[in-house]
């Protein structure tokens, strides 16, 4: 049984999803919440295995493995990390989760679109664990490729593809955000401060964080 409280943050590399994450984490922190910060794919032990494989492995998945694999990680973070915090009544911030699937291999792959997401759907059933509230990060693709040259660090699979796979991850977010405004909440961070994005975000999980009154 679930306590605590579900939060993710979403978008393409480089919106700044880490960097909120962390804000937030240290700030709930301060407010006297137990907080646990994750991120997928990873987070548990089987899970950052998984992500090496996926991130920067050299083996070709074929698209349906490489949708399974990264719920393999997901169904071992799930069940090792996320759902024990929860049940603990801690408030979990995880960067990314299964509608990172349902954009970049449901929409991004621009293969048989409906097809797989069904598949994803029918694996996010089982999965039974979805996020209460999720930022939808946001911003130009000029200012996340001038962010990921900044940052210098290693690129992954998914970064080194062609443009048009990231315009579809892009408008795939789009529409999982159409589908369910209630979850998901969009925020541009091409012209606000990092600051200023931070105290937003704040002010929205603190006003959730006392409507759920388990939060320890
Ligand atoms: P990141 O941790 O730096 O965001 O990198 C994770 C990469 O993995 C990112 O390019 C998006 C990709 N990814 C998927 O393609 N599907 C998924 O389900 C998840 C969680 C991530």
């Amino acid at each position: 049984m679930k306590h605590g409280l579900f939060i993710t943050f979403e978008g393409i590399d480089g919106v700044g999803k880490s960097t909120q994450a962390d804000l937030l984490a240290q700030a709930l922190r301060t407010h006297g919440y137990k907080v646990c910060l994750t991120r997928e794919p990873g987070g548990s032990a089987a899970s950052e295995a998984l992500r090496q494989l996926l991130l920067f492995g050299h083996v070709p998945f074929s698209l349906r493995s490489e949708i399974l694999a990264h719920f393999a990680a997901r169904f071992d973070h799930v069940e090792r990390v996320i759902d024990p915090a929860l049940r603990e009544g801690q408030v979990v911030l995880c960067t990314r989760f299964s509608d990172s699937t349902i954009a970049y291999q449901g929409y991004g792959s621009g293969k048989g679109e409906q097809a797989l997401l069904s598949f994803i759907n029918m694996l996010n059933q089982s999965l039974d664990r979805q996020p209460d509230k999720t930022f939808l990060l946001k911003a130009s693709r000029k200012t996340t490729q001038q962010r990921l040259t900044e940052r210098n660090t290693k690129q992954d699979k998914y970064e080194r593809a062609e443009e048009s796979f990231h315009t579809r991850v892009i408008e795939g977010f789009e529409k999982i955000a159409a589908q369910d405004p209630e979850r998901v909440r969009c925020m541009d961070t091409t012209l606000q401060s990092i600051d200023d994005i931070h105290k937003q975000i704040l002010q929205e999980v603190l006003a959730v964080c006392t409507y759920v009154s388990s939060c320890a």
